[in-house]
Formats: C-alpha cells, sequence, structure tokens
C-alpha cells in the first residue's frame, strides 16, 4: 500500500467533485470513489490484515482521505443545488407594499339595526322576529284590514302562488304582523320591538324600494297603564339616543286600520334642527313611520278579551334613517349590491 496512492485518490475525487456540472454526474462520482467497490473502500477493508505498526501509519490517512472525500460530495451538492435555482423567479422585491388581506364587514342596514336593537334593550325591550313569508291572515286579516283594501291589491302586494294551501301566502308588507304573532304566545305586559324585512311591489326611486326594513314597536299593559304620552315620550328618547342630538316627536292624526287613535310619527330634521333645510323640505320636520294604540279588534285576532289591555304599536322606515346618518343620496344603492358603494361604510 502506498501512501502517494492515496493522495492521488484524495486528489482526483476533489477535482472531479468540483468539476462535477450536475447532479448526476456528481453521484456518478461519488458512487465511484465512494462506494462499495471503489479502490478506497478496498483499502480500508484491507487495513485489517496489515501489522499493527502498519495499522497506525496508514489508518488515519486513509480514513482522514475518505471524510476529506465525503465533505467534498456534499459541498458539491450543495453547489449544484445552488446553481440549479432559478433565481430570477425567485426574486422578491422587498420595496412592494404588503399584501392585502380583505376583511368583510357588515353591511349599513344590519350596522343600523344592531345599533337601534341595542338602544331598545337597554331600555328593557325585548327583541321579536316573525317570517318574510307571511299568511294574508296575519299580514291583513288579524290586523282589522278590509278584504277590500287596496294595500291588499297586487300593485302592492307580492302575493305567491298558494294553489292548494287553504291560506294565501304573501311576501310580508310591514312588520306588524309580527304583532299578532308575538301576541298569541305572550301574555301582557311586554315591550318588543320587530325589525325586518318587508316587500312592496311598487316602481322604485331614490325614495322607495320594493325590499326595505321596518322596526315595529309593540308595548302592551293593563288597560290605563300605557298611553300615547308613553310612546310619544318613548320616540323621542330613542330617536334623541339614536341620532345623538334633542330630538322632537310630532304626532299627526292619521290611519291605520290596526291602531286607533292612528298617528304619523315626525321628528325634528336631524340635519338643521327644525330650522328648514332641503332634507326636510324646508318644513323643520321629517316622517319617519306611522304610530298609534293598538285597535281592539287586533287583541281579540290574537286572543286577548276585548278591553282589558291597551298599547301602542309604530312601524319605522328604517332605510330612511340609514339614509339620514349616513347621507345616502338614494335608497336603492342599499339593495344594489354594488362593492364599490358597500365598501364605504
Ligand atoms: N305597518 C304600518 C306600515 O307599514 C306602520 C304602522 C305600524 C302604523 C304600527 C301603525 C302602527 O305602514
Amino acid at each position: 500500500m502506498r501512501i502517494e496512492r492515496i493522495s492521488e485518490i484524495l486528489e482526483e475525487g476533489k477535482r472531479a467533485f468540483s468539476e462535477a456540472a450536475d447532479e448526476a454526474s456528481r453521484s456518478e462520482t461519488e458512487v465511484r470513489l465512494l462506494g462499495r467497490k471503489s479502490e478506497l473502500s478496498e483499502i480500508l477493508r484491507g487495513l485489517k490484515d496489515l501489522s499493527p505498526e502498519e495499522k497506525r501509519e496508514f489508518g488515519p490517512v486513509v480514513q482522514g482521505a475518505r471524510r476529506a472525500l465525503e465533505e467534498a460530495a456534499a459541498a458539491a451538492k450543495e453547489r449544484l443545488l445552488v446553481e440549479g435555482r432559478d433565481w430570477e423567479s425567485e426574486r422578491i422585491d422587498v420595496s412592494l407594499p404588503g399584501a392585502d388581506d380583505p376583511l368583510g364587514h357588515l353591511h349599513p342596514v344590519t350596522t343600523m339595526i344592531r345599533e337601534i336593537e341595542d338602544i331598545f334593550t337597554r331600555l328593557g325591550f325585548e327583541i321579536a322576529e316573525g317570517p318574510e313569508l307571511e299568511t294574508e291572515f296575519y299580514n291583513f286579516d288579524a290586523l282589522n284590514v278590509p278584504a277590500d283594501h287596496p294595500a291588499r291589491d297586487m300593485q302592492d302586494t307580492f302575493f305567491v302562488e298558494s294553489d292548494g294551501f287553504d291560506t294565501r301566502y304573501l311576501l310580508r308588507t310591514h312588520t306588524s304582523p309580527v304583532q299578532v304573532r308575538y301576541m298569541e304566545t305572550h301574555t301582557p305586559p311586554f315591550r318588543i320591538i320587530v325589525p325586518g324585512r318587508v316587500f312592496r311591489n311598487e316602481s322604485t326611486d331614490a325614495s322607495h324600494e320594493h325590499t326595505f326594513h321596518q322596526f315595529e314597536s309593540l308595548v302592551v299593559g293593563e288597560t290605563g297603564d300605557v298611553t300615547v304620552g308613553h310612546f310619544k315620550h318613548l320616540g323621542e328618547t330613542f330617536f334623541s339616543e339614536f341620532f345623538g342630538r334633542h330630538v322632537e316627536v310630532r304626532l299627526r292624526p292619521s290611519y291605520f286600520p290596526f291602531v286607533e287613535p292612528g298617528f304619523e310619527f315626525d321628528i325634528s330634521c336631524v340635519l338643521c334642527g327644525g330650522a328648514g333645510c332641503p332634507a326636510c323640505k324646508r318644513t323643520g320636520w321629517l316622517e319617519v313611520g306611522g304610530a298609534g294604540m293598538v285597535q281592539q279588534k287586533v287583541f281579540e285576532a290574537a286572543g286577548y278579551p276585548r278591553g282589558k289591555y291597551q298599547g301602542f304599536a309604530w312601524g319605522f322606515g328604517l332605510e330612511r334613517l340609514v339614509m339620514m346618518k349616513r347621507r345616502i343620496p338614494d335608497i336603492r344603492l342599499l339593495m344594489s349590491g354594488d362593492l364599490r358603494f358597500i365598501r364605504q361604510f
């Protein structure tokens, strides 16, 4: 065994690894120089037949050469890996702004419903709900709306194909049917609000939409306990809180079959404070909905004895309030699904 041969193998091996142009030839070199059948392995196996002195002399040299070649093989592997990378495609422009991570948010109508629910919950109200697909009975009959009332007309109401059912179905035109539904299963005293979606079969413009929201309120107690004064005060409290400024309420006589007396419910203009501006058509007042003392016939439809209870109800349009609060000029924007609009809120 010659020491020179071992250095030759080592030198040749180092060169072969450093010159390997791809992984295939590198690994071929590795097998040839370090594999079981390689000259070096042969020499290693032969060490055991040497005399102790020779072992001491050759052993470290052979082992050292093997370790050096293994390192050269590993270094070549690393080099080829780096050379093989497509740096151009991996280029990162660290000056680019971070990726946007868009997060959805609530629709302004939903936000407003929650705000309203918060205020009324603090005032001790419960929140009730009813179906959007309603029967003609709850939407009209139980509310004392006569059979020939124009509101039932196909012009105003979306009737739903109801063949085979013993009642006619429709898309509720207001949240008032929930009054009767709620009273059927509850006994006064109670106070509730009913936010919900309603539908009207009408042509649309900047202030009319076929699909919109109302929030109904119903407060009922023993006769004598609940008066018009209460609901005027409640309205003032709610709207002042809602708009964050003092709001006056004005009631004008009006007619709805399910209340007696009935009122149009106006609030002092929240933009001009009642002085008169374009938003309130210079009147100083904004109409927000209908209201009144619950008709005894409605109590009867719910199964209450006539004369035992007294209460008030109102139904306010929600979009109107959203539009005033957020300064939105056209009601149709709210249901448009136009993200350019929605993203502003
Ligand atoms: N339901 C009526 C409407 O939609 C509003 C209303 C509710 C009036 C309650 C009086 C009492 O126009």
